[in-house]
């Protein structure tokens, strides 16, 4: 089979060239996107992606505040970051990099954020807009960035039957929504670890999205030939002949699903560009309805 490699990191290039023109615009009215990033702890994963982020914004003239505290940050003090934040004209969208340190109740913690500056679409606010396709919510990054590679790449989602492996707030039920909503028309399923028989479910999927965190999971026997594959998985496995010691690998073992699929993204390079991506379109969605503009 010829498969399609789906190309994030092309996508996400185009998705940031609107974006500049967007910006422009903006800041030709006067205004300036704003996001704040914050971080408690030093978990190294979550380093790496805060500095994306915060990089991505640099390149696209966003203002950005990159907040790095000690993971013995209480509660109260994230809190009233949050709330300086939340009353804080230059920011438009407001980040906490999960997963916190065990101390903190991340649900507290996002109910905290103004609804209208939760870029990351976590917010009960958020979901609920979601859930309802209420547009002028905001929708989680990573699924909103898989629909986007959807739509690039022509993959028709009406009347297709799509699995989700994988229900966290963050990746699985969000994409459940997407895909069953008005835009999209997908027959969806969403598997997780108790689901009986999941390569046989799996194998029933039109696309197939893992989002797990479980690396190499979906071997061959997991996928209907000529299905679409999409890998939201970036797992940090161990591996010597690497200078840092371990590469990333999705939740797809890619050498196997690769050759049986129609189109698949790669890890990396598939859906992790256009996460940030999308954490910019949002950031200057938040800042055109702040500013009421267009
Ligand atoms: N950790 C992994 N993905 C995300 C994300 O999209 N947003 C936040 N805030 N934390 C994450």
């Amino acid at each position: 089979m010829n498969t399609i490699i789906i190309d994030g990191k092309r996508t996400a290039e185009r998705v940031r060239d609107k974006l500049r023109t967007a910006i422009e615009q903006l800041k030709q009215a006067g205004h300036i996107p704003g996001l704040a990033v914050v971080l408690v702890g030093e978990n190294p994963a979550s380093q790496v992606y805060v500095n994306s982020k915060v990089k991505a914004c640099e390149e696209l003239g966003i203002y950005s505040q990159k907040w790095s505290l000690p993971t013995e940050t209480s509660q109260k003090e994230l809190l009233e970051l949050i709330d300086r934040l939340n009353h804080d004209d230059r920011i438009h969208g407001i980040l906490v990099q999960s997963p916190p340190p065990p101390h903190i109740d991340e649900a507290a913690v996002v109910l905290r954020i103004d609804p209208r500056k939760d870029v990351d679409g976590f917010h009960p606010v958020n979901v609920a807009k979601l859930v309802m396709e209420d547009p002028s919510g905001f929708v989680p990054c990573t699924p909103m960035g898989c629909m986007e590679l959807l739509k690039e790449y022509g993959i028709e989602t009406q009347g297709k039957h799509a699995v989700i492996i994988g229900r966290s707030m963050i990746v699985g039920k969000p994409m459940a929504h997407l895909l069953m909503g008005k835009h999209a028309n997908a027959t969806v399923t969403v598997a997780h670890s108790r689901t009986t028989d999941l390569a046989g479910l799996c194998r029933t999927a039109d696309i197939l999205v893992a989002a797990v965190g479980r690396p190499g999971l979906v071997t061959a026997q997991y996928v209907k030939p000529g299905a679409v594959v999409l890998d939201v998985g970036i797992n940090r496995v161990e591996d010597s002949t690497r200078p840092r010691g371990y590469r990333i690998v999705g939740d797809v073992d890619y050498a196997e699903v690769a050759p049986i699929c129609r189109a698949i993204t790669p890890v990396p390079g598939g859906v992790g560009p256009m996460t940030i991506a999308m954490l910019m379109a949002n950031t200057v969605k938040a800042c055109r309805a702040a500013c009421g503009v267009g």
